[in-house]
């Protein structure tokens, strides 16, 4: 009888267990989602960005080709001096930033035409 009361606990726990494990398993960073989410208030949700803050066009080829994956990934994470843009290393997983840095790199509106 007393074995009842310790089954329905273990269940809940290899449940949960499995539960968490799945769930983790099956989390691929969307770029999009994240750089609509955080990104597109001072960004803009077309990555074109808004003048009155300065934030770049990312559609502009010239604004792609002067930056670097590199670079690109320590101004989100460290963010960039004397301007709003904020630090997101604490609140960004290095997989997420790569999952940005991929969707900026694909806003670049050059990119389908004759480039490798
Ligand atoms: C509070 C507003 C704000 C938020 C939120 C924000 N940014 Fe920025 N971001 C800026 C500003 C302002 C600049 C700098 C523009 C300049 O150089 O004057 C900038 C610059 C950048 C640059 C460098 C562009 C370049 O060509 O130098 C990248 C890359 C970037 N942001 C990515 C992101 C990503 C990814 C997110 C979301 C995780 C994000 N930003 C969130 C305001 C913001």
């Amino acid at each position: 009888m007393k074995r009842v009361c310790y089954i329905f606990p273990v269940l809940m726990l290899a449940g949960g267990l499995a539960w968490s494990l799945r769930t983790r398993a099956d989390e691929k960073p969307d770029g999009a989602a994240l750089f609509r989410s955080k990104c597109s208030m001072c960004h803009g949700v077309d990555g074109k960005g808004f003048a009155a803050i300065k934030t770049p066009d990312f559609t502009d080829p010239k604004v792609q080709a002067a930056i670097t994956d590199k670079e690109m990934t320590a101004i989100i994470k460290e963010g960039k001096k004397g301007t709003v843009m904020a630090p997101f290393a604490d609140k960004l997983k290095d997989d997420e930033i790569e999952a940005l840095v991929k969707f900026i790199r694909s806003l670049n509106s050059k990119k389908n035409e004759k480039e490798k």
